[in-house]
């Protein structure tokens, strides 16, 4: 598989099983950096509800990063503009995934005309989405099977596409 390109391509019901082992395992090794035990043992828990995350990744605008048959990383769009996941496998951090699953999110988004995206964003996360454009709304404690986690609304304005006024018209002097 040397040498196969990294790409972006929509989610299929037969990734879920996949992406459920990379979600466990970025948190369990990524967002362990930032939170403590406790709140990784109930952000990825064993026990995943499978049907219920096939249902949303299904619902949402899914997208899988791939290399070959390898998943690298996935994100969600919901229909109101949340960036509702975005995990890159914990071996390949750092090398421009997240980069590309979010510009394909940004991509549908401007397709479905949506105002804005946001993102509850992890505190593992806040750099990399302020360094796409994301400004923080406000600091939050959420709670999660009865453990609190900090995390940042964050928000990115999407400027509808420009488009030339009727009638207007270049007048050379
Ligand atoms: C956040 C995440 C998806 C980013 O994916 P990634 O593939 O590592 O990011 P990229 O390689 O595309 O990074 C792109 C840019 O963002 C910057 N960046 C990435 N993470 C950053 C961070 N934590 N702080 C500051 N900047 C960051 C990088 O410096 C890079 O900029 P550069 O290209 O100018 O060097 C990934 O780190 C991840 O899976 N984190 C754990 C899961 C998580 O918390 N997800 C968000 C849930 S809300």
């Amino acid at each position: 598989m040397t040498g196969a390109a990294i790409r972006i391509r929509p989610y299929r019901p037969t990734d879920v099983t996949c992406l459920i082992a990379l979600f466990r395992d970025t948190v369990r090794r990524v967002n362990r950096r930032r939170y403590g035990p406790r709140q990784v043992r109930a952000w990825a828990p064993e026990t995943i509800d499978v049907a219920a995350w096939s249902q949303r990744l299904t619902a949402h605008t899914s997208f899988v990063a791939a290399r070959g048959s390898r998943v690298l990383g996935f994100a969600e769009l919901a229909a109101d503009g949340c960036v509702d996941t975005l995990y890159v496998h914990a071996r390949w951090q750092a090398q421009g995934i997240g980069s590309r699953l979010l510009a394909a999110v940004e991509a549908a988004a401007r397709t479905h005309r949506l105002a804005q995206l946001y993102a509850a964003a992890s505190l593992s996360a806040e750099g990399f989405f302020a360094a796409h454009g994301f400004r923080l709304r406000r600091r939050q404690i959420v709670e999660l099977r009865g453990v609190g986690f900090r995390n940042a609304v964050m928000i990115k304005p999407l400027a509808p596409p420009r488009r030339p006024r009727p009638g207007l018209t270049w007048r050379t002097a």
